[in-house]
């Protein structure tokens, strides 16, 4: 896990999709900055953040794409998945709705994504696990059954965002 800034081997492109307030702009401030704020406003248009990593000894670049849940505040679709090698279908555990949703973002992902991208589905938000509406069972089956790579999340406490994100780039790697 250590960072570089000097030479890069590769930039992979990785897009962060799933209904507004589930976290997805606090997942990237975790993984990019390791910051987290509680009065995250909600994201319009488009915004990513890079990190550089070292995995298998090759520095890599992950360039991380962030658009907004809200369909009034979203980018162009075409274009914001254009080149991603890697995606993050995010839901909110605490939240069933969203989960509910997932089939509908795979859908989007599928139709405009390369067919290799490869998918990590998130539940995030663990820290609020009194609260939790989506049990971990159901998500793992999900994921299976659509071959996507599935973990759950907190960016709030950190847990397993670094884990989210080094699978899904050392599987494309
Ligand atoms: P849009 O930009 O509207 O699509 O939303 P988003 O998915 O980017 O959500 P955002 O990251 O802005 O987070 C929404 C709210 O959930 C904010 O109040 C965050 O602080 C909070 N939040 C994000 N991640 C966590 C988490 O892991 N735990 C808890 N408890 N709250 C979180
Ligand atoms: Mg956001």
């Amino acid at each position: 896990n250590g960072d570089v800034s000097s030479r890069i081997d590769y930039v992979f492109k990785v897009v962060l999709i799933g209904d507004s307030a589930v976290g997805k702009s606090q997942i990237l401030s975790r993984f990019a900055r390791n910051e987290f704020s509680l009065d995250s406003k909600a994201t319009i248009g488009v915004e990513f953040q890079t990190r550089t990593l070292v995995i298998e000894h090759k520095s890599i670049k992950a360039q991380i794409w962030d658009t907004a849940g809200q369909e009034r505040y979203r980018a162009v679709t075409s274009a914001y998945y254009r080149g991603a090698v890697g995606a993050m279908l995010v839901y909110d555990i605490t939240r069933r709705q969203s989960f509910d949703h997932i089939p509908r973002w795979l859908e989007e992902l599928r139709s405009h994504a390369d067919k290799n991208i490869v998918i990590m589905l998130v539940g995030n938000k663990t820290d609020l696990e009194k609260q939790r509406a989506v049990s971990t069972e159901d998500a793992k089956e999900f994921a299976e059954k659509e071959g996507l790579f599935f973990l759950e999340t907190s960016a709030l406490n950190a847990s397993n965002v670094e884990s989210a994100f080094f699978t899904v780039l050392t599987e494309i790697f």
